[in-house]
């Protein structure tokens, strides 16, 4: 029985003052929970809300990252920076980098394997468009974003990247996918998996739902077969309304 894995997106929201105050009224509410609670938060934050979550069950996740250690990447943040806080988590090639900061399946291939190099655990991001839907694409999208993202990654490493499975059409615009489409995705990715990883990797690796999860739809989403949990963006704002999506088996 895989765990369920539910994590927030904060985007580009959040002041370290306003993080502060959501941690202290989040994790009353979340500590009674056996799913696994994620905030990623911009860079600004990671410092505060690392502090500030000690002791309790969050933990704390990066947007984004550069693939090197160090170098002439004026404003960019490394893996070795991020793991040198204590950062556990990052999120590589939301589809908000894909298409507004040219990341590409190669650049997070690098980044996911930097990642591991680095010990973080990378929440990688695919998914298809609303045109490539209509035209019947989706899974063929999705497989090969998957078998491209987790190019040259051992077994072990794909069995610990946590997989979101995000239709860009369903990002911020209050339309999810059904319960039965996401989860028949998510069986097509698990799939690709099996066929190049083999089965006890594609049985283990967390695959996640992202795109307009609320409390309301939270439960049918993640009682489906293969959705293990959700990346939740704008719902994941609201620290009372986040911590029903995590509790939604209670
Ligand atoms: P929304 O939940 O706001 O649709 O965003 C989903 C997302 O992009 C999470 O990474």
């Amino acid at each position: 029985m895989r765990r369920k894995v539910i994590a927030g997106n904060w985007k580009m929201n959040m002041l370290p003052n306003e993080a502060i105050e959501y941690i202290q009224n989040f994790e009353n509410l979340v500590k009674d929970t056996k799913n696994e609670v994620i905030l990623c938060v911009p860079y600004i934050d990671l410092f505060y809300c690392l502090m500030n979550v000690q002791g309790t069950n969050i933990k704390i996740g990066a947007q984004n990252m550069h693939w090197e250690d160090n170098g002439a990447y004026t404003g960019e943040i490394s893996p070795k920076m991020l793991k040198s806080i204590g950062v556990e988590y990052v999120i590589i090639g939301h589809s908000e980098r894909r298409s507004y900061y040219a990341e590409t399946d190669e650049t997070v291939n690098k980044k996911v394997k930097s990642a591991f190099e680095n010990d973080l655990k990378p929440i990688v991001c695919v998914g298809e468009t609303l045109e490539q839907r209509e035209r019947g694409e989706a899974e063929k999208i999705i497989t090969t974003q998957i078998r491209l993202d987790l190019e040259g990654l051992t077994k072990e490493q794909v069995k610990n990247t946590i997989i979101a499975y995000e239709p860009i059409w369903a990002i911020g615009t209050g339309k999810t996918a059904t319960s039965e489409d996401a989860n028949n995705a998510i069986k097509a990715i698990r799939n690709e998996i099996l066929k190049i990883y083999g089965e006890d990797v594609a049985n283990s690796v967390i695959i996640q739902y992202g795109g307009s999860v609320k409390s309301s739809n939270a439960k049918e989403l993640f009682a489906t077969s293969d959705i293990d949990g959700g990346l939740v963006g704008g719902a994941s704002l609201n620290p009372i309304e986040f911590s029903k999506i995590v509790n939604y088996d209670k």
